[in-house]
């Protein structure tokens, strides 16, 4: 099956997104999007930069020390960033490229963090977290449940979720993230699928995005945060 970017930054026709819009409902899978994942991290640069996420600092200045977790993690940015104030930090995404390229910021910076390939769905770890991170990890409707409610498995008593994603609305906006409506998230189905916990946080925003050269513009987001 011929490869094509779903997360494009630029507009466009408007014919040739909706086509290309219902190709990818049709024809998501798996490997095609991790695929796409090795591919972009193929390159020298850091799509989405070497700062952690603002949003995910913020909320990691309410510990002192512990252990963190950060799902969906990439290229090790906000990994990094964690380990560099001290933390212990664990990472997962499954790109194998994602990997390679948090090890070389993790060697630049002189820190150790444990970076595992797996998805989402089926990650497991005999350890549990203070805190633990999604940060624009979108998934599709047919796992995302399950996928959030596998990493709750992993809270301490005590520890939290914190969350930064794009809302529904961002497929109005070329700032960049999913183009299809289904792998944007609502604050709903966030509910949804961390119920049970408690809800410090949950709240849409438009914030302006500064994140490498993948994330640039006035964004639309979901923020949220969970403890047990
Ligand atoms: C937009 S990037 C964000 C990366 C990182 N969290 C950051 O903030 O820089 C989304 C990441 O989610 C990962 N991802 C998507 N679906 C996944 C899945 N089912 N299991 C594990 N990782 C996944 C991708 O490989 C990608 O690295």
């Amino acid at each position: 099956m011929q490869i094509v970017n779903i997360f494009t930054t630029k507009g466009g026709n408007q014919a040739n997104n909706e086509d290309l819009r219902l190709f990818f409902i049709q024809n998501l899978n798996y490997n095609t999007m991790q695929e796409q994942w090795d591919q972009r991290y193929s390159s020298e640069e850091f799509i989405y930069g070497i700062q952690a996420n603002e949003f995910f600092k913020e909320q990691l200045n309410n510990l002192t020390e512990g252990e963190i977790l950060l799902a969906g993690e990439g290229e090790g940015r906000n990994a990094v960033y964690a380990a560099l104030q001290g933390f212990g930090v664990t990472a997962f995404d499954y790109s194998e490229q994602g990997k390679l390229k948090a090890r070389k910021l993790a060697n630049k910076h002189k820190v150790e963090i444990d970076y595992y390939v797996a998805s989402a769905e089926e990650f497991t770890i005999e350890k549990k977290f203070d805190l633990i991170a999604i940060v624009y990890m979108h998934l599709p409707p047919s796992i995302r449940a399950l996928a959030h409610k596998n990493l709750v498995k992993y809270l301490k008593p005590g520890g939290m979720i914190v969350i930064e994603v794009f809302s529904k609305k961002q497929v109005e906006n070329t700032s960049g993230g999913p183009k299809s409506l289904d792998l944007l998230y609502s604050v709903e189905e966030l509910k949804s699928d961390f119920e049970g916990l408690k809800i410090e946080l949950l709240e849409q925003k438009e914030i302006e995005l500064s994140e490498g050269p993948l994330h640039q513009g006035r964004a639309n987001v979901i923020r949220a945060v969970f403890t047990v």
